[in-house]
């Protein structure tokens, strides 16, 4: 049997199924990746753009570079590997947690319904002054955006409701996300460059608890020689052969 068919089992063979995507699923959309070729983190420095101390020091920077983002995001559409991941939501034996590092909302509309957004959504707007988060679909937004608290002080910022780098993750999703990862039999790895902590550690959190773990990517990642298949490959190819 190859990897291919060996993770075809497994995944049929199984209850519980976890998935973890990364910014590989989106590309096929059209969406930049980070760190491959052409990826944002290439031409720009995360500290300029995805930190709180850049927005502190230039919010306008910032939020210029989200809106682009959110611009980029707005035109494209979900691919075949976003889509087979929610029509495998919809099997009745078994039970799929959806966990993204991916803050496009393509999940949301290829139609997944349980998605643990663990970096946030570049559509949820957040007010540092008063808390209050919201969703906004406009694009291009209206910038600075205001907060309904401070309108007309010009006091609170609205900052986007993503992670940032030295930020911890949203306290409401990232508990099930782990145990998602501790619960599941199989751990579906999905275009991710598996570097980005805590999120890469659910992997070997996964594993430690017994489950198959299975990568889908273009190219090998720190965490391939650690899992038990890898399926080397487009998701937007892969996905809809392996869940089907
Ligand atoms: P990366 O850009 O680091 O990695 C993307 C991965 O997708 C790479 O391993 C590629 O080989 C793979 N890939 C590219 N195209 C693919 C395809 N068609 N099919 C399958 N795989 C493909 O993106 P992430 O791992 O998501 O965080 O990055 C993790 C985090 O770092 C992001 O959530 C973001 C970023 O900085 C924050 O902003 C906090």
């Amino acid at each position: 049997m190859n990897a291919f068919e060996q993770a075809r089992e497994w995944i049929h063979a199984a209850g519980k199924v976890a998935v973890l995507t990364g910014a590989g699923i989106s590309a096929e959309s059209g969406i930049p990746t980070f760190r491959g070729p052409g990826g944002l983190w290439r031409e720009r420095r995360p500290e300029d753009l995805a930190t709180p101390q850049a927005f502190a020091r230039d919010p306008d920077l910032v939020w210029q570079w989200y809106d682009w983002r959110r611009s980029v995001v707005a035109s494209a559409e979900p691919n075949a590997g976003h889509r087979a991941l929610a029509e495998f939501e919809q099997r009745k034996n078994v039970a799929l947690t959806l966990v993204t590092q991916n803050v496009d909302g393509l999940h949301r509309r290829a139609g997944s319904h349980s998605i643990l957004e663990i970096h946030g959504s570049i559509w949820t707007l957040r007010c540092t002054a008063c808390g209050r988060e919201w969703r906004d679909e406009s694009v291009p937004l209206a910038l600075p955006p205001l907060c309904i608290c401070n309108a007309g002080l010009g006091s609170g910022q609205v900052r986007p409701g993503v992670v940032w780098f030295g930020e911890g993750l949203p306290a409401d999703v990232w508990p099930s996300a782990e145990n998602a990862a501790k619960t599941c039999d199989v751990f579906l790895v999905v275009g991710t460059s598996a570097v980005v902590y805590p999120a890469a550690g659910l992997i070997p959190i996964a594993k430690h608890a017994g489950a198959r773990v299975v990568e889908v990517n273009v190219e090998a990642t720190p965490m391939s020689a650690r899992v038990d298949g890898v399926l080397q490959g487009r998701s937007a190819e892969i996905l809809p052969e392996l869940l089907r």
